[in-house]
């Protein structure tokens, strides 16, 4: 088990990781369980494949735990949900000194995350990740959120974990599909700099091979955004490398269609596309973008057509004026901030379509 700390001052948090760390990790669960309960949130997936694991790991510590399990998938960011567990908390009498644990994926961990933010004014948030995806980038930073009606993640907060565990063998029962959804993240990591990431991808390929590593270097190279931009307003938007795009091409298929980081992929793809044609990013570094997700086994192909996507990106909340805020690389690793009209990243992927159509 590897130990990586979020360095936040008085919030700062450590990270293990490597297979076994939940088992490793029993004790410091139960010293943030201080009033000697701990609500798991986790949904129905995750409980069957693991959930006696981890109330064996409570039990071990006399930890008295109640667990909610929602369903699967990103409907479970609701506000009913949210409601949900404010009802099983104050119903299981948890109290400021006890814990929530997050026990799931991205979904889980925000909305998880959300309700530990706002039950009684913040109780302790133990964040146990069990997807690549969320190993690797949302348990990580203090993102949580639900969705509305209106967008996904609008109603939120930062609220950083006390203590993340990412044990790489909860992965074993992920489903191929997500598991290379997690990779299109792992490649982000590389795109944007983490060194040696790349090479360990192109030697290793398949997601297979060494994830203690991979997970081990991304949450490095996340923990040192989140150090130095914790609230999102400048630097830390670099990890939306792809995600622009990405967030539009979720939209424009309908919520559900493709798995968050196969959008993702794609988005990467069209970034890099989109880069080169406005001479930003040079063409060594869009073949080599390209090159890894095919070491990978990602797909990145958008059928449709890239112009639609302009006005769903535009209304992007972080988005103003009809300027969109792409993140773009100049080489491989090195990324840069743009920001760009609507019009101008139309014209972009035009040319671009007819020079490659
Ligand atoms: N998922 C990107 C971030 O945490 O900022």
């Amino acid at each position: 088990m590897r130990r990586l700390d979020v360095e936040l001052g008085e919030r700062s948090y450590p990270i293990f990781i490597g297979e076994g760390a939940l088992r490793e990790s029993a004790e410091r669960i139960a010293e943030l369980c201080g009033g000697g309960r701990a609500a798991v949130v986790t949904d129905t997936n995750v409980r069957a494949a693991h959930g006696d694991a981890l109330s064996d790991v409570l039990r071990s510590r006399g930890v008295e735990a109640e667990t909610v399990a929602v369903e699967p998938g990103e409907g479970g960011k609701s506000i009913a949900n949210l409601e949900r567990l404010y009802h099983a908390f104050a119903g299981f009498g948890l109290r400021r000194s006890d814990a929530v644990i997050a026990f799931g994926g991205g979904v889980v961990g925000d909305l998880a995350g959300f309700a530990a933010a706002t039950y009684m004014r913040g109780v302790a948030l133990v964040q146990i990740p069990t997807t690549l995806l969320a190993q690797v980038d949302s348990s990580v930073g203090g993102k949580v959120a639900v969705n509305i009606d209106e967008g996904k993640n609008l109603v939120g907060s930062f609220y950083q974990p006390r203590l993340v565990i990412s044990d790489v063998s909860l992965l074993g029962t992920l489903p191929e599909r997500e598991l290379y959804s997690g990779m299109a993240e792992v490649v982000k990591y590389a795109a944007i700099g983490e060194s040696g990431l790349a090479g360990l991808l192109a030697s290793r390929g398949a997601p297979s091979g060494r994830l203690g590593d991979i997970v081990y270097m991304c949450c490095r190279c996340k923990a040192g955004y989140v150090r130095r931009d914790e609230r999102d307003t400048g630097e830390r938007m670099t990890l939306n490398f792809g995600h622009t795009f990405g967030h539009a091409i979720e939209k424009y298929y309908g919520y559900g269609t493709y798995l968050h980081g196969e959008a993702v992929a794609m988005g990467m793809a069209l970034a890099a596309r989109a880069g080169e044609a406005l001479g930003v990013t040079s063409p060594e570094a869009s073949r080599e973008l390209l090159g890894l997700m095919d070491t990978c086994g990602l797909r990145y192909d958008f059928d449709g057509d890239p112009g639609c996507l302009i006005p769903l990106m535009a209304g992007d909340k972080k988005n103003t004026d009809g300027d969109i805020t792409l993140i773009l690389l100049e080489n491989f690793g090195a990324p840069t901030s743009r920001r760009i009209s609507g019009g101008a990243l139309g014209r972009a992927l035009t040319a671009d379509a007819a020079q490659t159509g």
